[in-house]
């Protein structure tokens, strides 16, 4: 009885506490992007579509990892690579609202040919699930020529829809602390 009322009791309180501590992080987390945004951050449709983005890198960088240093995590490579395919089904409605602001790299072409983001984003799905299949199967080789085919279908995309480096508001706004 009385072991029961105490682990009754003393359980909320580590979950609570948890949920505070979550509420903060994510309560800073804005702020420093806010921060980091400038004045005018980005719009919250910009916002949104940049964090979808983000993860696609996030998941691709992790492969880069586990290939590049060998890590030893089976069935990883899977994982990401099944999550970079689901994104894919983000992308469109993520980019669907032709919001511009200067704090994005998405370019104008975008919803001039809106019928061609589509194409290369099926084409990045289409590349990001064999690469799930390769990793699957377990030959290096295939799973090595997966992830180069992977790494095309980004730039398939980034090179007529995203700015290129030298004009990326990432770029503009470390300059601004050079002037
Ligand atoms: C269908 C088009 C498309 C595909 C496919 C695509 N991207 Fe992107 N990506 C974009 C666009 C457009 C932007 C710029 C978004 C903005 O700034 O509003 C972007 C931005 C990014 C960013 C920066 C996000 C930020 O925080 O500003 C990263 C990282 C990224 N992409 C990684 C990748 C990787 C890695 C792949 C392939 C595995 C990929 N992308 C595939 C269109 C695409």
């Amino acid at each position: 009885m009385t072991r029961s009322f105490h682990a009754s009791h003393s359980n909320p309180i580590p979950s609570l506490r948890t949920l505070l501590t979550a509420i903060l992080i994510l309560g800073l987390g804005q702020a420093t992007l806010a921060h980091a945004d400038g004045d005018d951050g980005a719009p919250p449709d910009v916002a949104y579509r940049q964090k979808v983005m983000s993860n696609i890198g996030s998941n691709m960088g992790a492969i880069g990892d586990i290939l590049k240093n060998g890590l030893m995590l089976p069935g990883a490579i899977a994982v990401h690579a099944n999550l970079m395919a689901e994104s894919a089904q983000l992308i469109g409605p993520a980019f669907k609202k032709n919001v511009t602001t200067k704090m994005t790299d998405a370019k104008p072409e975008i919803w001039e040919d809106w019928a061609k983001f589509e194409k290369v984003i099926a084409d990045f799905e289409k590349a990001a699930r064999d690469m799930e299949a390769a990793a699957k199967g377990g030959d290096m080789a295939a799973i090595g020529g997966a992830a180069k085919a992977l790494g095309k279908s980004c730039g398939g995309c980034h090179k007529p829809f995203r700015k290129p480096k030298e004009e990326s508001y990432h770029r503009m706004s470390h300059d601004e602390h050079d002037h």
